[in-house]
């Protein structure tokens, strides 16, 4: 059985992914990143392509393409603090399944991972209206200007 039927299927990731993107709506600082007014096709690209991770159906790939999501997250300037907000926002939609703990702490693991991994600009960088950096490594030092440890 895949990650995917364990964690209940595409009802799962339905749930999970209104659930987030219900939390992004409130949030105005994140959702100032999101291009698009209406969040229903964002919410659905995630939904996909969170099914086909973790072993549902390929409808993203069949859609998108491969997933490259750091390619696809350069646009957006991903910094520490909004690393967080996103985070904060996926914590607690997934606190409104009641999933396996063991599979929420895989969740959780991947999305961390996953989460950091698309930090694209320092969060000073940020603040001074600078654009997202395209370079290879997300923010290499171990301290950001603000003091605050990375992952
Ligand atoms: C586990 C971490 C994350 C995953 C798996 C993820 C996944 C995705 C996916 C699949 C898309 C749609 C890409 C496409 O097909 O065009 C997307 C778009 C986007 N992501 Fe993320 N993302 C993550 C973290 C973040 C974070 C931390 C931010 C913080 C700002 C962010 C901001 C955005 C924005 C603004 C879009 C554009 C919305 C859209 O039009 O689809 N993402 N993300």
């Amino acid at each position: 059985m895949s990650f995917y039927d364990e964690v209940g299927g595409a009802e799962t990731f339905e749930r999970l992914v209104h659930a987030f993107y219900q939390g992004v709506a409130t949030d105005p600082a994140l959702r100032a990143l999101y291009p698009e007014e209406d969040l229903a096709p964002a919410e659905r690209r995630l939904r996909m392509f969170l099914e086909q991770y973790f072993g549902g159906p390929h409808t993203y790939s069949e859609e998108r393409g491969h997933p490259r999501l750091r390619m696809r997250h350069v646009h957006f300037p991903v910094t520490l603090d909004m690393r967080d907000r996103w985070m904060r926002h996926m914590l607690a939609a997934m606190e409104t399944l009641d999933l396996p703990e063991a599979n929420a702490e895989a969740m959780r693991e991947y999305f961390m991972r996953a989460a950091h991994m698309l930090v694209n600009t320092d969060d000073a960088t940020s603040a001074t209206g600078g654009a997202p950096s395209t370079g290879g490594a997300p923010s290499s030092s171990p301290v950001t200007p603000g003091g605050r440890p990375t992952l």
